[in-house]
C-alpha cells in the first residue's frame, strides 16, 4: 500500500514537471517568432526609404483620401454635387498643405505623380459643379486612376 502510494506520488510529480517543460518551450518559440525580421519582398516598387513618422504621416493622409473618395462618392449618388465639389478640392485637390506634403518625400518622380493627382481633384471639383452624373463619375475615375498609378510605382 505505501509502495503504490509512493508510485503515485511519483508519477504526479513526474507528470507536473514534464508539463512545466512544455510550457517553457512554448514560451521561447513564442519569443523566436517576436523577434523574426519580416521578409521583404521585392516586388518591383520603388521605395522612398521614408523614417518612420514621415510613414505615419503619409499613412494618415491616404487613409484621410479613402474616406474623401467613399463621401464624394455617396454625396453623388445623392446629386450633392456642391457639397462633393467642395470635398474633392479641400480633401484632395492642390491646397499649399498637399503640394507641401508631396515635396516632403524627397523624390521628384513622386511628388510630380503627386501634383498631377491633386490638379485631377481640381477639375474634379470644377466637373461637379455642371451637375452631370456621368461626366461626373468619368472623373472621379480619372482620379482614381492616380491612386492606382502610384500605388503600382511606389512604396514607404
Ligand atoms: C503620388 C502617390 C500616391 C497617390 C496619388 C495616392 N497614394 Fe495612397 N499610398 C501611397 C504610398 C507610397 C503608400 C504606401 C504603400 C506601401 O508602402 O506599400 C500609400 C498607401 C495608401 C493606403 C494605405 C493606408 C494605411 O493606413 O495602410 C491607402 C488606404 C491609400 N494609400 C489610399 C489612397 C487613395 C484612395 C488615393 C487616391 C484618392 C491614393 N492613396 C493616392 C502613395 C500614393
Amino acid at each position: 500500500m505505501r509502495k503504490l502510494l509512493i508510485v503515485i506520488i511519483g508519477l504526479s510529480f513526474f507528470s507536473f514537471h514534464s508539463c512545466q517543460n512544455e510550457s517553457e518551450k512554448e514560451s521561447s518559440i513564442k519569443e523566436e517568432t517576436i523577434v523574426m525580421e519580416p521578409t521583404i519582398i521585392d516586388d518591383g516598387r520603388v521605395s522612398l526609404n521614408l523614417n518612420a513618422m514621415q510613414k505615419n504621416h503619409q499613412l494618415s493622409n491616404m487613409r484621410s483620401h479613402l474616406e474623401a473618395v467613399q463621401e464624394i462618392t455617396l454625396l453623388l449618388s445623392q446629386d450633392n454635387y456642391d457639397k462633393a465639389s467642395e470635398l474633392a478640392y479641400t480633401k484632395l485637390g492642390s491646397t499649399t498643405e498637399m503640394k507641401l506634403m508631396c515635396a516632403s518625400f524627397g523624390d521628384k518622380g513622386f511628388e510630380n505623380l503627386g501634383l498631377e493627382f491633386h490638379k485631377s481633384a481640381d477639375i474634379m471639383s470644377e466637373v461637379f459643379k455642371k451637375r452631370n452624373k456621368d461626366n461626373s463619375l468619368t472623373a472621379l475615375s480619372n482620379t482614381l486612376n492616380y491612386c492606382v498609378k502610384c500605388h503600382a510605382t511606389y512604396k514607404q
